[in-house]
């Protein structure tokens, strides 16, 4: 974390977050872009601010033309070693496409495209995880005894200084029900994405016409009491059984949205949570630091996500580490 550049990076996407913030009322209201006048609607909704960050962003990679030739670069090598018998990732999997369709004349592949797709997986792969990461540690740090319970899980199942698996998942259903309760609580992506109707359509005995904005209410689904018992509270137990057995709730639980267009990376996301957490509450203790309280509001800057508020958290040791 001492890296000059790994640190311009987060605050420059933690910037980023907070402009678009300012964009919520004119994404889900866009007519009110048309009734203002425009040096009124840059001014209220910060819109100038998001220009500046979305300018310092692409000079973080040395310029606009370079953002997207930095991405070339890393294509272009990939090109000259791609095997085709044995594609490494998704830059050489996009590459094999665009060959594929060279010939089509309603081809959307291009260089510039893969480039984009490439930040925007990184984008929303990153802050997501990194936020509930957070939100764990928070929530095990205020609540000592469901982390004394997640550690003896975690010693009972890998033995000192052995890292988890996915295969693990099974036997530590506790461990489980702790991250699920993190991705009900927190709710980060409190809204999902905006999507469009695009065609005239009902919904739950609404009328939704063509080219209304729909966003999810993830946040209130997580809360209501129709699904959830003191939603209120933080309860691992929750999703356990008599038997201690993790049982997945399929209704009033969406953390990652639904539908075609739910999150691309859920599978990557729940792996992270489990590797990640089991890792680092193997080896260390959080808890609040002497005479604080960990605030478990929300970052109040940010509105389209829940996250987590940058505060202390006092980390130990654990014995034997
Ligand atoms: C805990 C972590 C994460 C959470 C809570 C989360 C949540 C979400 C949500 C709620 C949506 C919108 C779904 C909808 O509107 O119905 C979404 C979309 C998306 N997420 Fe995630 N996400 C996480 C991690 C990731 C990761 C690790 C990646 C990729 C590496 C990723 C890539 C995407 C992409 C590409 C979309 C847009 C999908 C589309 O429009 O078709 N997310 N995510």
């Amino acid at each position: 974390m001492d890296n000059p550049r790994l640190l311009e990076f987060e605050n420059l996407i933690r910037e980023m977050e907070a402009s678009i913030a300012h964009l919520a009322i004119p994404d889900i209201f866009p007519w009110i872009m048309y009734l203002l006048p425009g040096s009124l609607t840059g001014r209220i909704f910060h819109l100038d601010l998001q220009k500046k960050t979305i300018h310092k962003f692409l000079n973080y990679f040395n310029g606009v033309r370079v953002f997207i030739t930095l991405p070339q670069k890393e294509i272009e090598e990939h090109r000259a070693t791609l095997d085709r018998d044995d594609p490494r990732d998704l830059i050489d999997g996009y590459l094999m496409m665009m060959e594929e369709k060279a010939d089509d004349p309603n081809n959307t592949f291009s260089e510039k495209d893969l480039a984009i797709l490439v930040l925007d997986l990184f984008l929303a792969g990153s802050e997501t995880t990194t936020n509930t990461l957070t939100w764990l540690f928070y929530y095990l740090a205020t609540y000592p005894e469901v982390q004394q319970k997640m550690q003896a899980e975690i010693d009972e199942v890998l033995p000192k200084g052995t890292l988890a698996t996915l295969d693990n998942k099974l036997r530590m259903p506790y461990t489980e029900a702790v991250i699920h309760e993190t991705l009900r609580k927190s709710s980060l992506a409190a809204t999902g994405a905006q999507h469009v109707a695009t065609r005239d359509t009902q919904l739950g005995g609404y009328y939704i016409p063509k080219g209304t904005i729909v966003m999810g209410a993830q946040e209130t689904v997580h809360h209501d009491l129709r699904y959830w018992d003191r939603p209120d509270k933080f309860l691992p137990e929750r999703w356990l059984d008599q038997q201690g057995k993790f049982t997945t709730k399929k209704e009033g639980f969406l953390p990652f949205g639904v539908g075609k267009r739910s999150c691309l990376g859920e599978a990557l996301a729940r792996m992270e949570l489990f590797i990640f957490s089991t890792t680092v509450f193997q080896s260390l203790t959080f808890s609040q630091p002497p005479g604080k309280r960990i605030d478990l509001r929300y970052e109040p800057k940010v509105i389209f996500t829940h996250n987590p508020k940058i505060q202390d958290v006092l980390i130990t040791v654990r014995p034997g580490f």
